[in-house]
């Protein structure tokens, strides 16, 4: 077992979904995968192991923001092996263009994290998505017919910003939507040489304030599992 995952070596698959909340990890084991069996409860943070068309796929919680996905991803990776890392969230869309219920795939990640800053000692590195892993999520997604959206995300490490005059000028920038993890996501996967992508869906407007029904959230959740599990195992 690594630190924070009480696994075993070989209990966890090539390929993973990465949900922030880990009750959406057994949703997805439970609803999605075949005979899914877990392999973390850990701090609550349900990892399981199953089979999506016949291919082995793991899911794993990461909790919410920077530092927490950062100790899974890196974990999965270096203990585990994992090689193929798609976090399923939700974002907040900037765009008006964007609706609530569109899918997001994050292309790039701006951060107002601290961590790479301190990292890269003040270089802007640009973290990035696998482009083999983004392609087939986009071609997927459209083959179901989902309203998809490519681009630049931003990875805010603040949910309740005060500064107002951020949020427009990301916007100004062609920023798509704000979410909390994916700019560590996939800075360690450039780090350490695997593919990772950010598949979004938005569950709130943050120019518009329109906001999604549970029901809905459910809904477009069960549509981004689709491309991701997809993606994974492609
Ligand atoms: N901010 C940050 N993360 C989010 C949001 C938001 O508005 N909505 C969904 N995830």
């Amino acid at each position: 077992m690594s630190v924070h995952i009480g696994a075993n070596q070989g209990d966890i698959a090539e390929a993973i979904l990465l949900p922030g909340d880990p009750l959406r990890a057994q949703y997805i084991a439970e609803n999605f995968l075949e005979d899914a069996v877990k392999y973390n409860d850990v701090r609550g943070m349900y990892g399981f192991t199953g089979t999506y068309k016949g291919k082995r796929v793991s899911v794993q919680g990461t909790g919410m923001g920077v530092p927490s996905i950062s100790i899974y991803a890196h974990e999965l990776i270096n203990e585990f092996g994992v090689k193929k890392l798609i976090r399923v969230g939700t974002c907040g869309a900037i765009q008006k263009d964007v609706k609530v219920r569109d899918v997001i795939l994050g292309m790039s990640a701006t951060t107002n994290s601290g961590v790479n800053q301190h990292e890269f000692k003040g270089i802007d590195f640009a973290p990035t998505a696998d482009f083999s892993l983004l392609k087939k999520a986009y071609d997927g997604a459209v083959a179901q017919g989902l309203s998809v959206n490519v681009g630049n995300v931003f990875t805010s490490d603040i949910f309740y910003n005060e500064d107002k005059d951020l949020i427009p000028m990301l916007a100004r920038h062609q920023v798509l939507a704000v979410e909390m993890e994916s700019s560590a996501l996939y800075t360690l996967a450039a780090r350490f040489g695997v593919q990772a992508l950010s598949v979004l869906t938005v569950s709130d407007h943050i120019i518009t304030g329109e906001e999604t029904s549970s029901q809905e959230r459910q809904e477009t959740f069960n549509e981004m599992v689709h491309v991701a599990l997809a993606a994974a195992v492609a």
